[in-house]
C-alpha cells in the first residue's frame, strides 16, 4: 500500500491530526443534537398549547448549537488543511533535496516535463489525500455514526427507508467526479500542448519567419485550439450534470422521509416533529456521503502519485566513497592520466571509448579532433566526474580520480560544454556563475578575454543587458564566448572546451585561444574541435576515431606523418580559401 510510504510524514504531526480528529467529533455531535431541539419545538408547537418561552429555549440552543459546531469545523479546517500544507512542503522540499543528488544519467532518462508533473500534479494530489479526503473521511465517519444513532434511536424502519437512495448520492460523485477528473486532466494537457506550441513559435519566431511558416503554424494552432475548445465544452457538461443529478437524489431521500412518515403521522405512531427531525438528519447526512464517493477518487488519484513520487524518493544515491587518505585532498596537480579507459553509457550498449591512454603533463595542452560521435565529449565527461570508467582508470594528478570528491573536481576544472547553457539573466551574473564573488571589472576583463567587448559597445545596458530566455537574444557564437568567460574567471586548473568555438568565426577563435594561452599558462587545457584551426596550437593533437586515439602528435609531426589529419588539414584548408575567394 503507497500509503505506508508517506507515513513518516504524517508521524511527525500525529498529535494534531488526532486532535483534529477530536475537534471533528465534537463538531459532528453538536450538529446531530441540533434536530432534536427542531423537533421538540415542532411538537410543542403541533400541541397549539406552547409556551412562548419553551420555543425561544429551544431556538436558543439550536443557536448555539450551530455556532459552536460551525466554529469547530472552522478549527478543523485549520487544523488539518493547514497540517497538509504543511506536508506538502516537506515533501516538494524533500523531492527537491532527492532530485539535487541524483547522478546527472538520471536526468538524461526522465524529461524535464515529466518532473515538473511529479513536483506539481503528483505532490499536490498527494497533499489532497492528507489534507482534504482524511478530513472529510473523518467528517463522513463520526456524522454518518452519530446521525444513524439518533435515527435509530427514534424510528428503526423510517431510518433504513430514508437512508436507502443515499449509497445512489455516493455513486454518482464517484461516477461523475472519476469522469470529470480525467476530462480535467485531458483539457490540462491539451492546454499545456496549446502553451508548448505557443512557445516554441514565438522563441522560434525568426525561424518561422524565414522558412515562411506563418500559415502553417497557425493552422497547427487553430487545430489545437480546437480540440482545447471541445475538451472543455466536455468537461463543462459533467460538471453541470453533478448538481442537478445530486439534488434529484437528495429529493429522493427527502420524499421518502415525507411520504413514509406522512403516512406514519396520519397512522398517528410518529409525531410531526419527529418527521421533521428526520428531515434535518437526512440533510446533515448528504454531504458526508457525497464525500465519500468524492474522496475515494482522491485517495485512488493520491494512491497513484504516491507510487510514482516514490519510484524517485526509492533510488538509491551512491555516496562518494573516497579513502581517508585522499578525504584531505584539497589542491590537485592539474595533469591528467588515462590508463586504458572503455566506457559504455550502460551496460549492453556499444562501448564508446575503447581502450583510451594518454598522458598530459601540468600546464600543457591537448588538443582533441575527430569526427561526430568519436566520443570526443564523452572523454570530458569523464574528466568532470558526470560518469566513471567502465574499465581502466583516470589519473588526476596522479590520484585516482575515483578517489577525489567531486567538490574538489568543481572547482579546479572548467567546462565549457558543446551546447552552452544561459540562465535568463543579465550576461554579468550569467559569467558570475563562475566565481559568485566577482566584481564587474573582473568580469568584463574575461569578457574581453573571451572576445566579447566589441560585442557589449552595441549592447543598451553593457554587461546587465538581459540575454532572454535561455539567451535567446544573443547569437550562438555570443552565447559561447560568455560559456568561455564563465569558464575562464573561476581561474580552473584545468579547462576543457568542448567544441566551444563551433559558431564563433575563425578570426574571433583565434583572438580567444592566443589570449587563453597567454593568460592562463598554469592552466592544464583540452581543447575539443573538428576544426584543426582550433587546435593546430596545442602541445599534443589527439585524433579519435570511434572511440580510439588513431594518431597522436604535435601539428607539424602529424603532418609529417601524411595520415587521417594530414588529409583533414588539406581539406579544411581547401574549404578555407575557396570562401576567401567568393
Ligand atoms: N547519455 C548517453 N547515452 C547513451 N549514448 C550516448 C549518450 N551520450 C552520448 N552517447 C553516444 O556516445 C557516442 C559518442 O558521443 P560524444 O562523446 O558526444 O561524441 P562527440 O563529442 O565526439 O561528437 C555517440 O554515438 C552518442 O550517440
Ligand atoms: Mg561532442
Amino acid at each position: 500500500m503507497a500509503f505506508k510510504k508517506i507515513y513518516p510524514y504524517i508521524r511527525k504531526h500525529k498529535k494534531r491530526l488526532l486532535f483534529g480528529f477530536f475537534i471533528i467529533s465534537i463538531s459532528n455531535l453538536l450538529a446531530v443534537l441540533i434536530p432534536r431541539f427542531v423537533g421538540r419545538a415542532i411538537d410543542t408547537i403541533a400541541t397549539k398549547s406552547f409556551q412562548i418561552d419553551f420555543i425561544l429555549n429551544q431556538i436558543f440552543w439550536v443557536i448555539i448549537l450551530t455556532i459552536g459546531s460551525g466554529f469547530l469545523m472552522f478549527l478543523t479546517r485549520k487544523i488539518i488543511i493547514v497540517l497538509s500544507r504543511e506536508i506538502e512542503y516537506e515533501l516538494r522540499k524533500d523531492f527537491l533535496w532527492q532530485l539535487s543528488r541524483l547522478p546527472y544519467s538520471f536526468f538524461v532518462d526522465y524529461s524535464t516535463g515529466k518532473l515538473m508533473s511529479l513536483a506539481t500534479n503528483d505532490i499536490s494530489s498527494a497533499r489532497e489525500f492528507l489534507g482534504p479526503a482524511v478530513m472529510y473521511t473523518a467528517n463522513t465517519i463520526t456524522t454518518f455514526l452519530l446521525a444513524l444513532f439518533f435515527m435509530l434511536s427514534l424510528d428503526v424502519k423510517l431510518t433504513l427507508l430514508s437512508i436507502l437512495p443515499l449509497p445512489l448520492i455516493t455513486a454518482t460523485t464517484y461516477i461523475i467526479g472519476k469522469k470529470i477528473h480525467r476530462s480535467f486532466k485531458d483539457v490540462q494537457e491539451q492546454f499545456s500542448k496549446l502553451s508548448t506550441l505557443a512557445q516554441e513559435v514565438f522563441s522560434g519566431i525568426r525561424l518561422v519567419r524565414a522558412f515562411v511558416r506563418e500559415a502553417y503554424e497557425t493552422n497547427q494552432f487553430h487545430r489545437l485550439s480546437d480540440d482545447y475548445r471541445q475538451k472543455y465544452i466536455h468537461l463543462e457538461f459533467l460538471q453541470s450534470l453533478m448538481i442537478p443529478l445530486l439534488i434529484v437524489l437528495i429529493g429522493l431521500s427527502q420524499l421518502v422521509v415525507i411520504g413514509y412518515g406522512g403516512f406514519r403521522v396520519i397512522e398517528k405512531t410518529m409525531t410531526i416533529g419527529v418527521v421533521s427531525q428526520f428531515f434535518v438528519y437526512i440533510n446533515l447526512l448528504i454531504w458526508p456521503v457525497a464525500a465519500i464517493g468524492w474522496v475515494t477518487n482522491l485517495i485512488q488519484r493520491a494512491n497513484a502519485s504516491i507510487e510514482r513520487l516514490w519510484e524517485i524518493f526509492d533510488i538509491k544515491i551512491e555516496e562518494e566513497t573516497v579513502s581517508p587518505m585522499t578525504q584531505e585532498i584539497q589542491d590537485i596537480s592539474p595533469s591528467i592520466h588515462f590508463n586504458d579507459v572503455w566506457f559504455r553509457y550502460k551496460e549492453g550498449l556499444p562501448w564508446i571509448l575503447k581502450g583510451i591512454s594518454f598522458q598530459i603533463s601540468p600546464f600543457s595542452s591537448i588538443g582533441i579532433i575527430g569526427s561526430v560521435g568519436s566520443g570526443k565529449s564523452t572523454i570530458l565527461r569523464l574528466i568532470t566526474k558526470i560518469y566513471s570508467p567502465t574499465k581502466g582508470c583516470i589519473f588526476i594528478g596522479g590520484v585516482p580520480l575515483s578517489q577525489i570528491r567531486r567538490e574538489i573536481i568543481s572547482s579546479s576544472v572548467a567546462f565549457v560544454p558543446q551546447e552552452p547553457f544561459l540562465f535568463s539573466d543579465t550576461i554579468a551574473e550569467n559569467v558570475r556563475l563562475g566565481k559568485p564573488n566577482a566584481t564587474d571589472e573582473e568580469i568584463e576583463q574575461v569578457l574581453s578575454l573571451s572576445g566579447f567587448d566589441r560585442d557589449l559597445k552595441t549592447l543598451p545596458d553593457g554587461i546587465h543587458t538581459l540575454v532572454g530566455e535561455k539567451g535567446v537574444n544573443l547569437s550562438g557564437g555570443q552565447k559561447q564566448r560568455i560559456a568561455i568567460a564563465r569558464a575562464l574567471i573561476a581561474q580552473p586548473k584545468i579547462l576543457l572546451l568542448d567544441d566551444a568555438f563551433s559558431s564563433v568565426d575563425s578570426e574571433t577563435e583565434q583572438l580567444i585561444l592566443s589570449n587563453i594561452f597567454s593568460h592562463f599558462s598554469e592552466t592544464t587545457k583540452i581543447i575539443i574541435s573538428n576544426r584543426i584551426s582550433s587546435v593546430m596550437h596545442c602541445d599534443t593533437i589527439l585524433l579519435i576515431d570511434d572511440g580510439r586515439i588513431v594518431e597522436k602528435g604535435n601539428h607539424q609531426s602529424l603532418l609529417h606523418l601524411g595520415g587521417k589529419y594530414r588529409r583533414l588539414y588539406e581539406i579544411q584548408k581547401l574549404r578555407d580559401e575557396i570562401e576567401k575567394e567568393n
